[in-house]
């Protein structure tokens, strides 16, 4: 038998298999109600536009949607993206955006291009769990900085950046809806997170696939709006158009995106042209987002039911979240509750959520994170109320 695990890279003996994916699969099982994974509803998909649009390219660019494209992406989506970005303020052109196939894969090149072994990256408390598993595969170490209701602990952070040996390589933020708290941060802290960056020279990667699913309050600008020379900017058309699509893209400093692409071409050559060419076109003709409206108002109805499940079946030792768009909420067990021991009890009532520790880099043990977004609306108040019960046989008298 040949030892595999000898020949493995130094940085591969470090990845582990995640508990979650081993989770997920439980989850699957059809009488299970799960809040678990991160996936978009299957009704959210424009379906019949995709249909018409993708025939059209077909009959009419063929050759060039079936063909290699750059690695940089498709010209006229980039030019697209760039004046989505002047419209919002940020001055840029398509030499400042990349296509990449899905973020997961931004923010691998991301690591790819600035992560040496043992770098510093901050990342939120919680945070994303492709974010962690991207930078971990580049052996970087982290320090964390508190989420609190309107985004990171600001004085941590300054704290960090004083006391850190060496200055981190860069923040990793999700500052609207966040996955997986549901967070939003404020556009005060936005400013002065800006602020901190340029004092303190502070790379910012921020990480944006959630901002236009806002079903309540006032859309708030990115953080890179107030620092573009200090931000690597990823958004993604998984949750407003189609996850298997895997297209996103980067907005980042002319010099960065030069780099990111000598590394993407080494990763993929190119993104999967055809489906540059009907994202392109569903933009321009306005579908996306014509639609997108309609995909947040159905997720405000789901997350509706299951914040009235929550007031209803819920013990009062118990707190959420409650956000005004994405897909996640975000709930708070006493402290002794261990929500990863607690999972086995939930998939045996069929009700499964993803236990707070796996966005933690370390503790996170009482919290789990809900997606909101997947159930139908009849199973989402049944899975809590069947939570609810797992939970209250979980509290100390
Ligand atoms: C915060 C965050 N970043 C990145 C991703 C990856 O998205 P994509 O499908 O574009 O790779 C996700 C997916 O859930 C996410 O929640």
């Amino acid at each position: 038998m040949i030892d595999w695990t000898s020949r493995y890279a130094e940085r591969a003996h470090g990845v582990k298999a995640s508990d979650i994916r081993e989770l997920l699969k439980l989850t699957m099982r059809p009488e299970v109600i799960s809040f678990a994974g991160g996936l978009p509803h299957p009704k959210s998909f424009p379906i019949e536009d995709i249909f018409r649009i993708s025939q059209s390219v077909l009959l009419n660019e063929g050759e060039q949607a079936l063909q290699y494209g750059t690695t940089e992406g498709y010209i006229e989506l980039r030019k697209f993206l760039a004046a989505r970005e002047r419209s919002v303020g940020v001055q840029v052109d398509e030499e400042s955006i990349l296509i990449t196939s899905g973020s997961q894969q931004g923010l691998e090149l991301v690591s790819k291009t600035f992560l040496d072994k043992g770098d510093t990256v901050l990342v939120e408390e919680p945070s994303y769990l492709g974010g962690l598993s991207a930078f971990r595969l580049f052996q970087a170490s982290f320090e964390t900085v508190p989420l609190e209701d309107d985004g990171p602990d600001l004085d941590v952070l300054r704290h960090l950046l004083d006391t850190l040996p060496t200055p981190p390589k860069f923040f990793y933020i999700i500052p609207t809806f966040q996955n997986p708290s549901g967070i939003t941060y404020s556009l005060e802290k936005r400013k002065e997170l800006a602020e901190i960056a340029r004092e303190y020279d502070l790379l910012l990667v921020e990480d944006n696939p959630y901002a236009k699913l806002r079903f309540e309050g006032e859309d708030i600008a990115s953080v890179k709006v107030f620092a573009p020379d200090h931000t690597i900017y990823l958004s993604s058309f998984s949750k407003i158009l189609s996850p298997g699509f895997r297209l996103a893209w980067i907005c980042a400093p002319k010099d960065v995106v030069r780099k990111l692409v000598i590394v993407k071409q080494a990763t993929d050559l190119c993104s999967n042209s055809y489906v540059q060419l009907i994202t392109y076109q569903l933009l321009r003709r306005g579908l996306i987002d014509r639609h997108i409206p309609w995909i947040a108002t159905m997720y405000k109805e789901k997350r509706d039911i299951m914040l009235k499940a929550l007031e209803e079946y819920f013990p009062p030792e118990v707190t959420w979240t409650h956000p005004e768009g994405g897909m996640f909420l975000w709930v708070t067990l006493p402290d002794y509750i261990d929500a990863k021991e607690m999972f086995s009890d939930a998939i045996k009532q069929n009700v499964a959520y993803v236990q707070g520790g796996a966005f933690f880099v370390n503790g996170g043990h009482n919290y789990m994170r809900l997606t909101f977004a997947y159930m139908d609306n009849d199973k989402i108040r049944e899975g809590i109320r069947r939570l609810a019960a797992v939970v209250k046989d979980h509290l100390r008298d």
